[in-house]
């Protein structure tokens, strides 16, 4: 939800993501600063820079050397004791270079595989199904809170092997983590909540291992060692924060496009064969997640003076709407032929669980679309937004017949 922040002199030179007017429309601001001043810069939260177009995003997500992962959050947070940290590895592969990031990420893939999420999607359309029979006879539902949200967290807890149970426990925590980061108190006791529960989780596993994700890590070797625990941690987390809230907000996105355009929404009843390019479609156009980087030695890129320790604000959302690569950019066009959207981030750290993501998008829209074919935005509705790191709507009323 959009917090009161000072506002905004300029947006070439003194951005601010928290922004209520940025969160709700950042579209029109990113096609402005692309004309204007492509890479904006901003002294909020120390020294931010902020890329527009698709090519400066890119060659940046590439150029590992100067741009390092050990920073990715958009809001700074001092969550803990610099000195000796809870996780000195943060949450990787996502918080790291290699070559951690190598053996990490190599170690999350075959989770995410098409024939590992294949075998879950049965799962994910029989709890869509679920949900939507709890509301579909009333008329109304808030389809980010009653649906979107509740879907990414029941899969990746059966992923991990942890009590579905716990989901709304776990959605409370991932979304102070991500959307509450500015808020050092509620952040901090949300990380060491998470924390605790995970210690107690990796205790229980070495002492009746199962065949899922932890007890996997657990038992594996690299180089004849056993992985550090603080890196099992910190894998664990990633896994639970970067599967939860950004794949709701698409969800969520999707399910606001869909009720506040009629023809898209219609068309789409109508060629259910067009699901596969309408999510790819509704993933560029609503891209939730926008990464950092922190700036490793003074650089100047394409005449920006970037110093060792600014932050570099991973635009994948703005980069998906630059006109110079997609036709009519800012408008939705659910058959786009020609789609190299980078939603899921560009280079090394690119979303190692895309295809689950994109596996949940798919059949939380065809479920609804097959129960709910019509609905609209519920009149005087008040929908609220979240952004910063993942945009996406967090309160969505809508009604149906
Ligand atoms: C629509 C939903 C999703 C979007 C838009 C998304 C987006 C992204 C982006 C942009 C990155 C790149 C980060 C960077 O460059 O710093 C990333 C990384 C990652 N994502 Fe996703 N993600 C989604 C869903 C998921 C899901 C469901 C999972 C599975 C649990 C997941 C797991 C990861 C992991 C493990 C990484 C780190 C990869 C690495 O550092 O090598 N994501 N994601």
């Amino acid at each position: 939800m959009a917090r009161r922040t000072a506002p905004v002199r300029d947006w070439s030179e003194d951005f601010d993501v928290l922004d209520a007017g940025y969160i709700e429309d950042p579209f029109t601001i990113w096609d402005e600063l692309r004309q204007t001043c492509p890479i904006a810069h901003s002294n909020r939260r120390g020294s931010n820079w902020l890329p527009t177009r698709y090519e400066d995003v890119t060659a940046m997500a590439h150029d590992i050397e100067h741009f390092s992962s050990v920073e990715v959050g958009v809001i700074p947070v001092a969550v803990d004791d610099p000195e000796e940290p809870l996780l000195p590895y943060g949450l990787p592969p996502i918080s790291v270079d290699p070559p951690i990031h190598t053996w990490t990420r190599r170690l999350l893939l075959p989770w995410f595989s098409h024939r590992r999420v294949e075998s879950y999607e049965a799962m994910t359309r029989g709890l869509c199904s679920q949900l939507i029979e709890s509301f579909a006879d009333s008329g109304h539902a808030d389809a980010a809170e009653n649906y979107a949200q509740q879907i990414p967290v029941r899969v990746i807890a059966q992923i991990l092997g942890v009590s579905a149970d716990l989901s709304d426990t776990f959605t409370g925590w991932v979304r102070d983590v991500l959307e509450f980061a500015d808020d050092r108190e509620r952040n901090f006791s949300a990380v060491e909540a998470l924390f605790n529960y995970f210690v107690a989780e990796i205790a229980h596993r070495r002492q009746n291992p199962g065949s899922d994700l932890l007890s996997e890590l657990l038992q594996t070797e690299v180089e004849g060692a056993e992985i550090e625990e603080s890196v099992v941690l910190g894998m664990a987390a990633l896994v639970l924060i970067a599967g939860v809230d950004t794949t709701w907000s698409a969800i969520g996105s999707s399910l606001w496009h869909l009720a506040t355009h009629e023809d898209d929404r219609k068309r789409l009843v109508a060629e259910p064969e067009l699901m596969p390019l309408a999510v790819e479609e509704l993933l560029r156009a609503y891209s939730p997640v926008t990464m950092a980087r922190l700036v490793t030695s003074d650089i100047e890129f394409k005449g920006c003076p970037m110093k060792a320790g600014d932050k570099l604000l991973m635009n994948f959302p703005a980069a998906n709407r630059d006109p110079a690569v997609f036709e009519d950019a800012d408008k939705v066009v659910l058959d786009r032929q020609h789609n190299r959207h980078v939603a899921f981030g560009s280079g090394i750290h690119r979303c190692a669980g895309s295809n689950l993501a994109r596996m949940e998008l798919r059949v939380a829209l065809e479920e609804w679309l097959k129960r709910i074919p019509e609905f609209r935005l519920a009149e005087g509705a008040e929908l609220t937004w979240a952004g910063g790191q993942v945009r996406g709507p967090r309160v969505l009323p809508v009604v149906f017949p």
